[in-house]
């Protein structure tokens, strides 16, 4: 890099929540670094994707994608510009190998864990030109010691509090990417999100790939759960609404559910895959519940909060599937009645159980299941928006929306609404009337400060 330029960089997120974290963790280590952020590969010194490989042809996209870097790169080379590429996230954990001989210009990989060292390596490359440093052990100590104070960039702010995950379920590339599951000390947690308070964070979200089953050392040295955070982060003042993604139904404890009931800053909305309806195939994915657990889960979490709004995560189409059990699924959807959902039809991954089992699916057979299904989907939460018309809803803020004069933000269920505003509003919890439901979003009209 130029020595006295001050250094762009680009990024390009794929996938969860818990990379667009890991994105703006990365983004504030190259912000301390001095670097600036561009919005174009072509205008960037540093271009780093941060992968993922949960679903679809993942590593296929990744070339294809990386493979316009290249020719940015040579563009850039002829103007006598410098441009070191990077890519981060789970395609890198699951594909390293192949990086270094199919993407020879790529500068450096690193997994998920291990992005807190990118400054290392790209001191390393400024050494040492044209290497590649690929970099996927999983590391002893823990990112988020090494990382710079997470700051607030509006309103709304992820937090990481667990990682990794232990469940094994047989379609699911996440435990060999992100690890085993590991959970950050309380007081870490505590102080990050009064940091992010303190510079304006109204509404914390709560990350893990296995959330609710957080155990945490606390200050005493004990180990302490989800129930517990919550109930600590209830009491910082200044903080008005939390949540927590995405959860295990069978680690939903009655203590956590009680939280739904006590806690007035959790909202009344939460993300519990469901992925199957069906006994059988939920036994064939090794989730850890059966239909009829999951539905008393959901029964004492309306007992909780009558107001509560649920969403979930579904496959058609996983190895064996009949009509039968895909019934079970619809079946499942119309008693829970969720507000919102996502679904997928079931893809491959290498190194999964379920990759090599008998009976895959049809792929005519998982288009036509997910078209059902998505149609009853969507349908009910057009239903829900469209119930939502008429009343009254703390709407948190969040930016300013196409057209100008008007403002985006969320309801407490997550919708999307628009509202007339002005640049004051952002960044604000106000009271909204809701005047139309669409299929993806509200409008309303401001009332007041909540
Ligand atoms: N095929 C299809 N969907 C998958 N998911 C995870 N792995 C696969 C796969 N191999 C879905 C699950 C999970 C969500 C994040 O992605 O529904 O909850
Ligand atoms: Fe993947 Fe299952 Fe773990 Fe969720 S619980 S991350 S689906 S293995």
């Amino acid at each position: 890099m130029r020595f006295g330029v001050t250094v762009k960089y680009y990024i390009k997120t794929f996938g969860c929540q818990m990379n667009v974290y890991d994105s703006k963790r990365i983004a504030d280590m190259l912000q301390n670094m001095g670097y600036q952020s561009v919005d174009a590969p072509a205008d960037a010194d540093l271009i780093l994707f941060n992968t993922c490989h949960i679903r679809e042809k993942a590593a296929e996209k990744l070339f294809s994608d990386l493979g316009r870097m290249e020719i940015i790169k040579n563009e850039r080379k002829e103007r006598g510009l410098e441009t070191i590429i990077g890519v981060a996230g789970c395609v890198v954990q699951a594909e390293n190998e192949q990086i270094a001989t199919r993407a020879p210009y790529v500068n450096f990989a690193t997994g998920p864990l291990t992005y807190h060292r990118i400054p290392e390596i790209l001191a390393r490359i400024a050494r040492q030109k044209d290497i590649c440093v690929i970099d996927t052990d999983f590391p002893a100590e823990s990112k988020f010691d090494f990382l710079p104070e997470n700051k607030s960039v509006g309103g709304c702010s992820y937090l990481a509090i667990q990682e990794g995950c232990n469940n094994f379920c047989t379609y699911c590339i996440v435990p060999y990417t992100r690890g085993v599951e590991t959970s950050r000390p309380v007081d870490d947690i505590l102080q990050e999100a009064k940091n992010l308070v303190a510079t304006n964070t109204l509404e914390i979200n709560l990350l893990g790939q296995n959330v609710n089953s957080y155990h945490g050392e606390g200050s005493d040295g004990k180990e302490k759960n989800l129930a517990y955070l919550l109930n600590k982060l209830s009491e910082i003042e200044g903080l008005k609404r939390i949540r927590y993604t995405t959860s295990y139904p069978a680690d939903m404890s009655d203590e956590l559910i009680a939280c739904h009931k006590n806690l007035k800053k959790l909202m009344p909305y939460l993300h519990l895959p469901l992925q199957s309806g069906s006994d059988k195939i939920l036994k064939a994915m090794n989730r850890r519940h059966t239909s009829g657990q999951y539905l008393e889960i959901v029964e004492k979490l309306k007992d909780a909060n009558p107001e509560i709004g649920l969403s979930s995560d579904f496959i058609v189409g996983f190895p064996g599937e009949t009509d039968e059990d895909f019934n079970a699924t619809m079946e499942m959807v119309k008693k829970v009645n969720y507000i919102q959902a996502f679904s997928f039809k079931y893809s491959r991954r290498a190194g999964t159980p379920a990759a090599v089992y008998e009976h895959q699916v049809e792929e005519k057979i998982k288009q036509q299941r997910l078209k059902i299904l998505q149609d009853d989907l969507f349908s009910r939460q057009l239903n829900f928006n469209k119930e939502c018309v008429g009343k009254i809803m703390p709407v948190l803020f969040e930016s300013k929306g196409k057209k100008t004069g008007e403002i985006f933000g969320r309801t407490p269920y997550m919708q999307t609404l628009v509202a007339k505003g002005g640049a004051d509003d952002i960044n604000k919890i106000k009271n909204v009337i809701i005047t139309f439901g669409g299929m993806n979003a509200l409008a309303g009209t401001i009332k007041e400060e909540a």
